[in-house]
Formats: C-alpha cells, sequence, structure tokens
C-alpha cells in the first residue's frame, strides 16, 4: 500500500475509530478476552460479555484459580465455548510463566492463540509493529489487490502497510474500513479512504469470497448440533442432566441417538463431563 494510502486511512480512522471498550486498555489480559470474543461473536454482543469476563476474572491469576465449569458458565450464551476453556488454559500459562508472553513465538504459545490472536496481542497490547489480518482486514486486502490472495500474500500485503510506531492505530483504522464501509454486500466505495487505490472499488466479480482468510457465512444455526450443544451447556450450567433427559434438554424429542452422540462430542472436547456411576453429565 502507497504511503498516501496510508496517511488516508488513519486520518478517516482516527476522526471516526468506534469507541469499544478495549480500544481504552492495554492491558494484554483484556485484550485476549476482547480478541477471543470477538472472533466469532458481534461487537455489539460482545460489549456486555467482555465487562461481565473482566469484572469475574480481571487477570489471569483470577481466572486461572477459577475452575474451567464457573468460565463455561459466564460464557454461557456466546457460543463456541472452546474459546472459554482455551482462555482458562492461557490464563493457566500466563501463571506458569509468571508474566505474558510478548513476542510472536512465546505468544503462540498459550493455549489457542493463533497466528491473529498472537498479532492482534502484539499490536494492540504491546502497540509493536505487528500486522493483524482478520477478516475484515483480509477482505480489504484482496479487494484493494483485485484478487484472491494465498495466506502468505494477505499476512505479507498486511505486514508490507503497517506504518512505523503506529500498529495500535493502523490496524485498529484498518479493521473499521472492513467493519463499517468495506462490507462483505454493497460496499461504501464513495466514502473509502482506499477508493483511488483499489482495484475491485465495487465493480465487477468481487475477489473477497474465497480470498484467505476471509470467512464464509456462518453454517445455518437452527436445528444445528451446535445449537444443541448449546442448549446442553446451558442445562448444565443450572446442573446435572441424566442421560435419559438429553433428547428432552436439546429439544430433539424423537432423536436420543444423535443427542447421546453430541453430548459425548462435548466430553471429547472436554467441556463437559460423564459420569458412568450414575449416568449423568456434568460441566467439568
Ligand atoms: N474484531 C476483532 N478485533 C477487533 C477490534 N479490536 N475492534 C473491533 N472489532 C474487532
Amino acid at each position: 500500500m502507497q504511503e498516501a494510502a496510508t496517511g488516508r486511512v488513519l486520518t478517516w480512522g482516527l476522526a471516526q475509530l468506534r469507541d469499544l471498550p478495549w480500544r481504552h486498555t492495554r492491558d494484554p489480559w483484556a485484550v485476549l478476552v476482547s480478541e477471543v470474543m470477538l472472533q466469532q461473536t458481534q461487537v455489539e454482543r460482545v460489549v456486555p460479555r467482555w465487562f461481565a469476563f473482566l469484572d469475574a476474572y480481571p487477570t489471569p491469576a483470577v481466572c486461572a484459580a477459577a475452575n474451567l465449569g464457573d468460565v463455561l458458565r459466564l460464557w454461557q450464551g456466546l457460543g463456541y465455548p472452546r474459546r472459554a476453556r482455551n482462555l482458562h488454559a492461557a490464563a493457566q500459562s500466563v501463571v506458569e510463566l509468571g508474566a505474558f508472553p510478548t513476542t510472536l513465538d512465546g505468544l503462540l504459545r498459550l493455549p489457542g492463540v493463533g497466528q491473529y490472536t498472537a498479532r492482534a496481542l502484539l499490536a494492540f497490547a504491546f502497540e509493536s509493529e505487528a500486522a493483524v489480518v482478520d477478516t475484515n482486514i483480509a477482505r480489504v486486502l484482496a479487494r484493494v489487490a483485485g484478487r484472491r490472495l494465498t495466506a502468505r500474500e494477505v499476512q505479507s500485503a498486511a505486514d508490507a502497510a503497517v506504518p512505523r510506531e503506529q500498529a495500535w492505530a493502523w490496524n485498529q483504522c484498518l479493521m473499521d474500513v472492513g467493519a463499517v464501509l468495506c462490507r462483505p454486500m454493497s460496499p461504501r466505495c464513495h466514502e473509502c479512504p482506499l477508493a483511488i487505490d483499489c482495484a475491485y472499488h465495487g465493480v465487477g466479480d468481487d475477489p473477497a469470497p474465497g480470498s484467505a482468510g476471509v470467512s464464509g457465512r456462518q453454517s445455518r444455526f437452527e436445528g444445528s448440533d451446535r445449537q444443541g450443544r448449546g442448549r446442553l451447556m446451558k442445562a448444565l450450567g443450572d446442573g446435572w442432566v441424566a442421560v435419559d433427559g438429553l433428547a428432552t434438554v436439546m429439544q430433539w424429542p424423537d432423536q436420543g441417538g444423535r443427542a447421546r452422540r453430541v453430548a459425548d462430542s462435548l466430553v471429547a472436547d472436554r467441556l463437559a463431563r460423564f459420569d458412568p456411576a450414575t449416568e449423568t453429565y456434568h460441566l467439568p
């Protein structure tokens, strides 16, 4: 990206960066919690849950000392509860290490922390020169390039674009270009600071779908196994569920086999526990 383009993105962004609570902190734990929540949950839904989580677990030490069951209970309704299990495990790693890692390699060793989250921590907590590629940024970069990019290409394009000393602002601004202007459908190109640099500019074949890092539509929730898992996790938050009660709790009256299989998938993911003596499921 040209230097002039970088400047235009920063000017646009700094004037209208969305006022999101995690943008007021540089605490790596608070940033990690926000990024993990934002990976699969929309911003508006994350805001109150982020405050509630940090209220209960203000530091990695407090979270590490908690029961996984309690952390999962607090996660209730956010979905994808493996994220909560990973956060709990990451908190325990940070406690064992004595401090938050501050390098890419160190961060990547934390449970559940992949390329995206590690770079988000570098840029947003430590303000170091990392380039974050989330689905919004991946879409912007593919459209500017005018073609589908490979994972390597999108990360290099993002790396090359980070202005010195401004990684925090740059990544937040570019994310907002993606979230607010460069929307998946009907992008607002006439307001976009990258319009003159953009090969796509909203006309013709959209290079974003299928480009690396650009997520597809989330699969249907209604009637899915994920819905059943969510219902069971919610019930387990209130107490044990017997094998015989699974189908009722999951609202799959004639699908006992499916209910059992899906319950066991939670056990395999270490999100629930099965007690063979009483034939009941519990939170871990
Ligand atoms: N999505 C992922 N990370 C984000 C952030 N820091 N701000 C807004 N949306 C995000």
